[in-house]
């Protein structure tokens, strides 16, 4: 059965990262022609290499332009290369730390370049656009499963970008009714394509829980610090809905059926997780059964500001998008691991 974004032309900015690298895969089986605006900060061009040769047939409809989206020349030249119906908006720096320690680089980027993208967009003609938020939005919620009526909040420059930009695009989207406008929050991506072809490549010291794991099982890392375990919780960790990032990537494909087909979307905030949470001490036994190794840890204190336990209500994805996910955390750990260790070093060789 062809999907309604058969024969759609989407540009995809960041599409070279890891969330975005496998959402161009999906697009592409989708029967989609995909543009790629990316300026390789955190990413190599490797990523798309191997999305191509995962879809041999469809190869060529994947193109790249190594573009900043706070250039407006390279911006205007990427759209004017074909008419694009719609924007995914994945191109953005992630890392909490280092946006306490260099806030201006994260304003900048994160919503200088939104702003930039969306008068690019304007002078295109397209105004329909996918944008990658974050359940950091809730953040610390007061209770759980966390709806997207919950209140927002922002704990860091990083947060305060993606709940900055939500609104500036809703503002957007009231203003002028043929805006199409989805607001994706995403969960706790983890997992890499069955293949073990394509998969998160972090540059240095990863923040997050899954990467750092990977890494202490490929020897990388000597041991796994467990950032308390005293929180009320079934065993004490920090729990959280881990996403699959193919049931992400197939995510946004719903998200572009939503908008191709439903012209007066308007603008839609939706969730994207998986509506159960895992322990850290579950993930790492499950990745430990997944890979065959030991995971060497040590308890340490508590990481200020992360709350006990966070997950998603996910009614929403499947009314609106018709879309949940389906990878249960054992298959994320079975794909995270074959990627991690076909490409102990990512995409480049030991640091
Ligand atoms: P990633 O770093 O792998 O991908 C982001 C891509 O954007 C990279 O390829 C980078 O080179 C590119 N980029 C950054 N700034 C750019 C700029 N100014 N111009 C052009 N390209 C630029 O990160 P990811 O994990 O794939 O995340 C994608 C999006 O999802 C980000 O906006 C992130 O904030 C959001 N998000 C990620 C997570 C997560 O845990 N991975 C969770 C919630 C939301
Ligand atoms: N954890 C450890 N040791 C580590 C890393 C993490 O014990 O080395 C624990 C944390 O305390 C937490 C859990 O593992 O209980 C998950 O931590 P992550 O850093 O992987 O994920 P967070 O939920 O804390 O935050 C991440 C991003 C946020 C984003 C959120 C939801 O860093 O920006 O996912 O998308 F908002």
């Amino acid at each position: 059965m062809s999907l309604p974004v058969e024969g759609s032309t989407v540009l995809v900015t960041g599409g070279a990262g890891y969330i975005g690298s496998h959402t161009c895969l999906q697009l592409l089986e989708a029967g989609c022609k995909v543009v790629v605006v990316d300026n390789l900060d955190n990413s190599s061009e490797e990523s798309l290499r191997r999305v191509k040769e995962l879809i041999p047939g469809k190869a060529e409809n994947l193109s790249f332009h190594n573009c900043d989206i706070l250039d407006e020349a390279g911006l205007d030249k990427a759209f004017a290369a074909q008419k694009v119906d719609a924007v995914i908006h994945f191109a953005g720096l992630k890392a909490v730390g280092e946006s306490v320690a260099k806030p201006m680089r994260y304003y900048s980027n994160n919503i200088a370049g939104t702003v930039t993208l969306v008068a690019a967009m304007e002078r295109a003609g397209c105004k329909s656009i996918i944008f990658s938020s974050s359940a950091t939005v809730y953040g610390e919620p007061a209770t759980v499963p966390c709806t997207e009526d919950f209140p927002t909040a922002a704990l860091n420059p990083y947060g305060r970008t993606k709940l900055f930009i939500e609104h500036m695009l809703t503002d957007l989207q009231a203003s002028d009714a043929q805006w199409q406008v989805v607001l994706l929050r995403y969960f706790n991506p983890v997992g890499a394509h069955p293949s073990g072809r394509i998969g998160e490549d972090p540059k240095g010291i990863p923040n997050n829980l899954m990467p750092f794991v990977q890494q202490v099982a490929v020897g990388r890392r000597p041991q796994l610090s467990v950032y308390g375990d005293d929180y009320p919780t079934s065993d004490g960790t920090g729990k959280r809905d881990y996403i699959h990032v193919m049931d992400l990537a197939d995510g946004h494909v719903a998200a572009l059926c939503k908008v191709r087909k439903d012209e007066d979307c308007g603008c839609i905030t939706v969730n994207l997780g998986t509506g159960t949470s895992t322990s850290v001490l579950e993930l790492v036994n499950s990745f430990a059964k997944a890979s065959g190794k030991e995971i060497p840890m040590q308890i340490v204190a508590r990481r200020p500001g992360d709350a006990a336990e966070v997950y998603a209500k996910t009614d929403r994805a499947l009314e609106v998008l018709g879309w949940s996910a389906k990878n249960s955390i054992e298959q994320c750990c079975i794909d995270q691991w074959k990627w991690a260790s076909e490409n102990p070093y990512g995409y480049g060789g030991p640091e």
